[in-house]
């Protein structure tokens, strides 16, 4: 049986300041239009099937490729841009397959610390300095083979060091995959608070591999699933019919569209944050153990009772974010644990979301799919959260 492997190609549209090094043709790419089409058009995820698995590294314009599939990691090689001299590979001791893998250039390999705390300024100015002491120019390319923590990190350095040099990622979370990976953003973290300090940063390829999932603990995989959940209501309604590979190839499609169209996180980019705004707020709330991706299920369920109350989807529609986020075994209440966690703190919390840029906004779910909404009277935001304690 042939192996499945799907290319996505991301396309940015010329519109935007921002360019990485490799971008030659700002606006050049007709297709970034028609790439760009609102979310509604998105309702069936197109994936391109790569039948002959051959690898087309991008070269014009603005765009590059995601590959997905089991054993991409392989191709890492032809991904890396022709012209680079030496790679400076970013990566994690336990992910074990960055020491070996094969960049058919002269390779170093920098290894940061677990969880968050890698995500500080400290560890920019320590790979930077560690790759000046081992010579690394411009024209030099970074590897990234890591979670979303070494894809944000070394994104960024890849951002600032030399003024900005190319990067491939190869993010071997589910996380990572289908979301940290894609899209361009990239930053590390302030003690004042996460992802304060950052740079728009395309990679020159993104490499999916979902062998390397086999060994991500499970804590791990359901984070990522909580994303998956996300996009169901994206654009993703037939997620459920496909296999992993798929699913994970029309996820990075359906934020590959987003971002496309958005790339600097406007109006249109802000959908990517259904779920998020109670999410984040349980997380910020929780002084325990949980994972993004279930702090945002429980963001999805909230959402949609929120939808639901003011008239802009039916209690069947509530039922199908149920149905989605169990099918992934995630939780839709907050944990037991939260109940000293009064309705004003959590509400206290949204409304100081980074992204309530304009006040408390809501991403919410209706018939024409998952849009903006301000100003949603507090008695419905009191009143659906009862719905899920
Ligand atoms: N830039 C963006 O658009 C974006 C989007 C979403 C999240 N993020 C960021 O991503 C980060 C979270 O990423 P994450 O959930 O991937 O966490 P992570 O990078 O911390 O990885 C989780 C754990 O899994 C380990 N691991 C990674 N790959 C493994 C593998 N294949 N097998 C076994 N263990 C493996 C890591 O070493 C780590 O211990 C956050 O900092 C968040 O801010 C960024
Ligand atoms: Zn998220």
């Amino acid at each position: 049986m042939a192996v499945e492997r799907y290319t996505v190609r991301v396309v940015l549209d010329g519109s935007s300041a921002s360019s990485g090094p490799s971008s030659a043709a700002l606006g050049e790419n007709a297709s970034a239009r028609g790439a760009a089409s609102n979310l509604k058009q998105q309702q069936k995820p197109s994936v391109s099937q790569d039948k002959n698995t051959k690898v087309s590294p991008s070269t014009a314009g603005r765009s590059y490729d995601v590959h997905v599939g089991p054993g991409v990691r392989q191709y890492l090689a032809e991904v890396i841009p022709a012209d680079a001299q030496r790679a400076a590979v970013i990566t994690q001791a336990n992910i074990g397959w960055a020491v070996e893998c094969d960049t058919s250039i002269p390779r170093s390999v920098f290894n940061v610390p677990d969880g968050e705390q890698a995500k500080s300024l400290t560890q920019v100015e320590s790979l930077c300095r560690r790759m000046v002491a081992e010579g690394f120019t411009r024209s030099d390319v970074i590897v990234a083979v890591g979670g979303g923590v070494v894809t944000d990190l070394a994104g960024f350095v890849a951002a600032v060091y030399h003024r900005g040099i190319r990067f491939v990622s190869v993010p071997t979370t589910l996380l990572a995959q289908v979301d940290a990976a894609i899209g361009g953003k990239t930053g590390v973290n302030l003690p004042e608070g996460k992802n304060l300090v950052g740079a728009f940063w395309q990679p020159h390829a993104v490499l999916c591999d979902t062998d390397m999932l086999e060994t991500l603990p499970e804590r791990e995989l359901r984070s990522g699933q909580g994303e998956m959940a996300k996009y169901h209501f994206l654009g993703g309604d037939d997620l459920h019919t496909m296999s992993l590979t798929q699913r994970i190839a029309a996820a990075v499609q359906i934020k590959a569209d987003v971002v496309a169209s958005d790339e600097r996180e406007s109006d249109r980019r802000v959908v990517l944050n259904y779920g998020h705004t109670l999410g984040h707020a349980i997380e910020t709330a929780a002084h325990y153990d949980l994972r993004h991706g279930e702090a945002v299920a429980i963001g999805l369920i909230y959402a949609a009772e929120v939808a639901f109350r003011l008239g802009r989807i039916s209690r069947k529609r509530v039922e199908e974010h149920r149905e989605v986020v169990a099918s992934y075994n995630l939780p839709m209440k907050l944990p037991a644990e939260h109940a000293k966690h009064g309705d004003n703190e959590l509400l206290a919390l949204m409304r100081r979301d980074k992204k309530a840029t304009k006040g408390l906004t809501f991403v919410l779910d209706s018939s024409e799919g998952v849009t903006p909404v301000m100003g949603v009277p507090e008695s419905i935001l009191r009143d659906a959260l009862a719905a899920i304690r």
